[in-house]
């Protein structure tokens, strides 16, 4: 914890890389002079340093990697057709998916082999469910509310499947629908614990904090769910990816600003937000 002009800034207790992009950065340094496709991790500046100081690049169309050339597969993972194209182009293929992310892909490939409906609470649009939809064999349905899960047209048999980075009650809402209304609903605990514990930490910390800065990509959904959390507690609460957008003014009158940050987010651009605070109260 630390002092300026009677503002205290704390951090909560559990904040930024989780154990996933933390190997997946691992990984990435270890292979040098690859690329990796698609954004390995969601912040640009960790993907700049890579590139700078690793020879990592970034690749956006795998369709460019030639044989013998190395691809690092994102933490998020990809489309299973893409990453079979890739093995069969030739290309050297190192997997950084995370294992919390490798888990849902082969629990929608085993249910929807079995011939459950495979359902999946997330975001259509977000890189890791476009790659867990691809491996359910025989389809599977993305939702995002109890809304969406209304109308559709499931088999007796429903397996559920949430985003790593979903929240707990906004999950059990959809199964708590879907349960009374199959004859087996198989519900699996895919949310992943690295952003359960950021989220409960955060929680905390807003209740108590006057103003709470979220430091992470604007394009991350983890980050994302942070700040909506610390919102409901603290109405205070700013999303920023980096130290040149904190205002002074935010501060005024302000005796303890939290700090959290995304999952993707690293511990030098935590620090460097801290630092900006501080010279700014000087
Ligand atoms: Fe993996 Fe969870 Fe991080 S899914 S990438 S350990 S937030």
């Amino acid at each position: 914890m630390q002092e300026k002009n009677r503002m205290k800034i704390e951090l909560a207790e559990n904040y930024g890389f989780c154990f996933g992009v933390k190997r997946a950065i691992k990984i990435a340094e270890e292979n040098t002079n690859a690329a990796t496709y698609g954004p390995l991790i969601h912040n640009s500046k960790e993907i700049q340093r890579l590139e700078k100081d690793f020879k990592v690049g970034l690749v956006d169309d795998f369709t460019t990697f030639k044989a013998g050339d190395k691809a690092i597969v994102r933490t998020h993972g990809i489309v299973k057709e893409e990453l079979e194209a890739l093995k069969r182009s030739g290309v050297d293929v190192v997997d950084a998916t995370c294992p919390f992310v490798t888990k849902p892909q082969e629990i929608a490939q085993e249910m929807s082999e079995k011939g459950y409906s495979v359902v999946i609470f997330g975001d259509e649009k977000h890189p890791e469910i476009k790659g867990v939809k691809s491996y359910a064999t025989h389809g599977a349905i993305v939702v995002g509310s109890v809304a969406d899960v209304k109308n559709l047209k499931l088999h007796e048999r429903v397996a559920l499947i949430a985003q790593t980075t979903r929240k707990v009650e906004d999950y059990m809402q959809i199964a708590n629908y879907l349960i009374p209304r199959h004859k087996e609903v198989r519900v699996f605990n895919t949310i992943c614990n690295a952003t359960f514990e950021n989220q409960e930490a955060i929680r905390a910390l807003a209740k108590k904090a006057d103003i709470m800065l979220i430091i992470g990509g604007k394009n991350s959904s983890n980050t994302k769910q942070l700040f909506s959390i610390s919102k409901e507690n603290c109405a205070d609460s700013y999303h920023i990816e980096d130290e040149s957008e904190v205002d002074i003014d935010w501060f005024d009158g302000k005796k303890l600003c939290g700090i959290s940050a995304g999952a993707s987010t690293p511990d030098w651009i935590i620090q460097n937000v801290i630092h900006a605070i501080e010279s700014k109260l000087k």
